[in-house]
């Protein structure tokens, strides 16, 4: 039976950052994945260029029951400790925007450089190895594993939320978490697009499919994100909606002020004076795409000269576009989510080891908690931070 000090389970942003951590610290680590692969949602990420940390990275970025518990992690590995990693390995990047930081080449820089460390600390990686059992000893964990059977002092679990299961997702982790006695909070997908069943909407955003607007302010449930908005065959996407997605809840709608920098009522009634003859469809043409400005005079206003135009029915156009409700019918769902909201719940987890408060020497670390973040790099930062914190106790 080949014994190790710390095992960890998953080979993404987590268990790589704690792997090298906890080895540079002299500790024998073994990295199992089942994927052939390791750090695929690194590679996927952020396009191709892997939106690897945000500059403005604080605890308010993050969802969880617990709002507490992700504060202490974050503090003692930040976006600055990462940035120095990145800098350390000579990897350009730059802000795209928000604070966004993105490798200016591919992804693979940032998994290339977390697997230079791991191997220059001496850890063991094993791909397409899958875990069957797991076992509890009195000092320690013994696993039945597709390689043979393995024991350890530390076990640490990484192996990540539900998304994209063709990119290695599983349920592994929450199933471990059960076996221990661990609560789970449900889980569901976030930063994900929605889908329109309603077949108006659902024509008017097929229509424009590919068509996005710039700086949409989208709110729900109290929540608010000003950015771009995207439209699709299936509803709508972009990056103002994949954020208030992870607040929605079935049934809820949701709030859409396609030009919060404008007061539109003063503009309109501006236009109306100025030039009177103008139809209402050229100057939506002008706010949006011809395009967009056409079907939303089609769809939502009946099209006239402006001085045709009561102030009141002036009111009504500015109101509809900057307050627009709707209801989606669902999301993508896992299939295309960025992440899984929900997971284990953080109160049974200590917030500064990231140990199991139910099995000593049983760590949880990454998305498998619930703990998620915004869109722009706010979830690798927490993979980098929870996979640092448990590296100094395994
Ligand atoms: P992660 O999913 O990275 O790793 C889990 C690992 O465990 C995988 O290697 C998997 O194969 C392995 N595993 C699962 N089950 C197992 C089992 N039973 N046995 C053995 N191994 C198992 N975030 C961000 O901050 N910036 C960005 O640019 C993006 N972009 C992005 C794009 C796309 C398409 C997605 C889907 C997600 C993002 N994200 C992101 C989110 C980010 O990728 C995610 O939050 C982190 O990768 C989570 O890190 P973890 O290590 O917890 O899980």
């Amino acid at each position: 039976m080949l014994s190790s000090q710390v095992v960890i389970i998953g080979a993404g942003a987590a268990g790589l950052m704690c792997a090298l951590s906890a080895a540079a610290r002299g500790r024998q680590v073994l990295l199992l994945d089942h994927a052939n692969k390791a750090g695929k949602k690194i590679l996927m990420s952020g396009g191709g260029r892997c939106n690897f940390t945000n500059l403005y990275c604080e605890p308010g970025n993050f969802l969880s029951h617990n709002p507490h518990f992700c504060k202490s992690a974050l503090a003692r590995f930040t976006q600055w400790d990462f940035i120095a990693l990145v800098a350390k390995h000579g990897v350009p990047y730059h802000e795209k925007k928000l604070g966004q930081l993105f490798c200016d080449n591919k992804s693979s820089d940032i998994l290339g450089l977390l697997l230079a460390e791991c191997d220059e600390a001496g850890v063991e990686l094993r791909l397409a190895t899958s875990v069957t059992t797991i076992e509890r000893l009195p000092d320690g964990y013994r696993l039945q594993t597709s390689a043979g059977t393995l024991s350890c002092q530390s076990l640490v679990i990484a192996t990540g939320g539900l998304s994209i299961p063709t990119l290695g997702a599983s349920g592994f982790g929450y199933q471990v978490a059960r076996q221990f006695g661990h609560s789970l909070l449900p889980t569901r997908a976030g930063l994900v697009p929605f889908t329109l069943t309603d077949p108006q909407l659902k024509s008017l955003c097929s229509e424009l499919s590919g068509t996005s607007v710039e700086d949409c302010r989208v709110s729900c449930n109290g929540q608010s994100f000003v950015e771009n908005i995207l439209f699709t065959h299936r509803g709508l996407s972009g990056p103002a909606i994949l954020q208030i997605s992870s607040y929605w809840h079935p049934g809820d709608s949701i709030g859409i002020d396609l030009l919060p920098h404008l007061d539109l009522p003063a503009w309109l009634a501006e236009q109306q004076r100025e030039r009177p003859n103008s139809e209402l469809k050229t100057l939506l043409a002008e706010l949006f795409t011809k395009k967009m400005g056409g079907l939303l005079a089609e769809h939502w206003f009946s099209s006239r000269p402006l001085k045709q135009y009561t102030p009141t029915q002036l009111n009504d156009i500015a109101e509809r576009l900057a307050n627009w409700q709707l209801v989606p019918a669902g999301t993508e769902g896992y299939r295309t989510a960025e992440v899984t909201l929900g997971g284990i719940d953080t109160r049974e987890v200590s917030s500064k080891t990231m140990e199991s408060l139910k099995s000593p020497g049983l760590y949880f670390i990454g998305e498998v908690l619930d703990v998620s973040g915004h869109l722009g790099g706010f979830n690798f930062q927490w993979a980098w931070a929870s996979g640092y914190a448990a590296a100094q106790y395994v």
